[in-house]
């Protein structure tokens, strides 16, 4: 396996996905804690990832110095690059020129770890983030790649299998650097990458095993991807130490929430607890049009209940999420300094120390087609794992401005339409998330001989791979009008609809 020394980067987590889609095992520990770890673990190579320090000056992050003595080969990604030349006789200068974003990296000798990646000679874009950057190297080492910025882009020691780069091999703006990052686990560490989905799922349980023991665990059910694969885990992990609860808010799409107790109860066979709380949350949304407000309203019900019912079971000890790696990124500011909240998306971020519980969060490191895989391995259907997400407000933030009965039984319907329609053309796992939109206002039509006077539907769809940045789908023109007609005569109270072609930046992916 790899061991990946994190010294705080916000892209650590890649470097173990990399690894993973190379076929290997990797564990993250920070920086601080290696040293003790290092004792049980026996690793075939070890990572040292990047980070917000500076070398320069006294008491910033390093690596044990056992790593350098371990005889493993040894891969240092920009703050680790540094650190490794600082720790072993080199020097670390802070220019007066950064390197942020695209570069190109001169590749100037042959080594090992660029075999079968890059020749001496060739020119290729790379992702640099850097402040600092290495000007003498140690001992041994011999400078292969360099870039404008940063004179020892590469650096490489093939008889004690030391490397290093000051570019991020881990992000995709480096088009070659999964292929360096597999050549290091295979050709340099020698690992054969046989590792699946199927061992991280042995691996996840038993470490819910270990961490619950025989304590009592409440997972929440929402209907979606996340908090089902990790039901069914846990599940699969300790059986009926389980219970799920699900909390209907009056808010979720047609038929959603009898097939998520009819699937949980009847055939994982897993204890689920069902409060149908809709009139206490459509209630206390009367009136309400601002979408934080909707947002923090309809959070602050969610824990009352999710409490009552959870305390209801007795004597649990554990909550678990499905909380997923871009969350854990999301909820860190990257700019570091104050970030602008455009929208509260974590609506139950409270939940846990409400509940004063500890958490069990088998998916932290994953990422959304990670999750989707783990699911496929516990034997879910595919009609569950692929779904789309949907966000916790539900249609509440789908119907800009108030929310009535009235107006969200007219948006299941439409959005019943939209989606049966789009998984007749086949379209459904190209797309990130589509939905319906409901807009609060009317405009004239007219029907057989008669003016209408009803609600427009806006239609939304976009592809994306984590929700962060969104373009909309095209749709044929065809496609389109099908939906468009369905929409206008069977649902009575629409009588417009429109197609968002948004992408996000600048818009966002729900309206509100
Ligand atoms: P935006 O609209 O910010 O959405 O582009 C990005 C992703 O987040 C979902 N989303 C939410 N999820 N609570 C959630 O649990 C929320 O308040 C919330 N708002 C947006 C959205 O559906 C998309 O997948």
């Amino acid at each position: 396996s790899i061991l990946i020394i994190d010294f705080g980067s916000q892209v650590t987590q890649l470097i173990a996905r990399r690894v993973r889609e190379a076929g290997v095992y990797s564990e993250i520990i920070p920086f601080n804690s290696a040293a003790d770890r290092l004792k049980d673990f026996d690793p075939a190579g070890i990572i040292l990832s990047g980070g917000p320090a500076s070398v320069i000056g006294d008491a910033t992050p390093r690596a044990p110095d056992a790593v350098f003595k371990m005889g493993v080969p040894i891969l240092g990604i920009c703050y680790g690059q540094q650190t490794m030349v600082d720790q072993l006789g080199g020097k670390v200068e802070a220019p007066d020129h950064r390197e942020f974003g695209r570069a190109d990296i001169d590749v100037v000798a042959d080594c090992d770890l660029f075999n079968g990646v890059w020749e001496a000679g060739t020119k290729d874009q790379v992702w640099m983030s850097h402040g600092d950057h290495v000007v003498a190297i140690p001992d041994g080492f011999s400078v292969v790649a360099t870039s404008s910025g940063a004179p020892f882009a590469g650096i490489a020691n093939d008889q004690k299998k030391f490397y290093g780069v000051q570019f991020h091999p881990e992000v995709v703006h480096t088009p070659r650097g999964a292929a360096l990052l597999s050549n290091f686990v295979h050709r340099i560490c020698g690992l054969a990458g046989d590792w699946t989905m199927a061992a991280f799922k042995d691996q996840a349980i038993d470490a819910i095993r270990r961490q619950v023991g025989d304590g009592k665990v409440i997972c929440g059910l929402s209907g979606g991807v996340d908090s089902s694969v990790v039901a069914v885990l846990i599940h699969e992990a300790i059986g009926d130490q389980l219970t799920c609860v699900y909390v209907d808010t009056g808010l979720m799409r047609a038929g959603e929430s009898e097939q998520v107790v009819s699937l949980f109860r009847d055939k994982y066979n897993i204890p689920l607890i069902h409060r149908d709380a809709s009139d206490l949350f459509l209630g206390e949304l009367e009136g309400v049009d601002d979408p934080e407000v909707k947002r923090k309203t309809i959070g602050r019900i969610f824990i009352d209940v999710f409490d009552e019912e959870a305390s209801k079971v007795g004597g649990a000890e554990f909550l678990a999420q499905g909380t997923l790696y871009p969350d854990v990124i999301e909820s860190v500011s990257f700019s570091g300094g104050p970030s602008v909240t455009i929208k509260s998306h974590h609506n139950v971020g409270g939940l846990p120390e409400r509940m004063n519980m500890k958490l069990v969060e088998p998916l932290r490191e994953l990422f959304k087609d990670e999750v989707r895989d783990l699911g496929r391995e516990l034997g879910m259907a595919a009609e569950l794992v692929d779904r789309h997400p949907f966000p916790g407000p539900g249609l509440a933030i789908r119907i800009p401005g108030t929310i009535t009965r009235e107006r969200l039984e007219i948006l299941r319907k439409a959005d019943t339409i939209y989606l049966d329609e789009i998984r007749k053309a086949g379209l459904y796992n190209e797309i990130w998330q589509a939905f319906a939109v409901l807009l609060p206002v009317r405009t004239v039509g007219v029907m057989g001989d008669n003016r209408t006077y009803d609600y427009v539907c806006a239609l939304r769809a976009v592809t994306s791979t984590d929700g962060m940045t969104a373009d909309y789908y095209p749709f044929s023109h065809d496609f389109l009008g099908r939906v468009s007609t369905r929409i206008i005569n069977e649902v009575k109270g629409i009588n417009r609809v429109v197609y968002d072609t948004t992408s996000k930046p600048p818009g966002t992916i729900e309206w509100e």
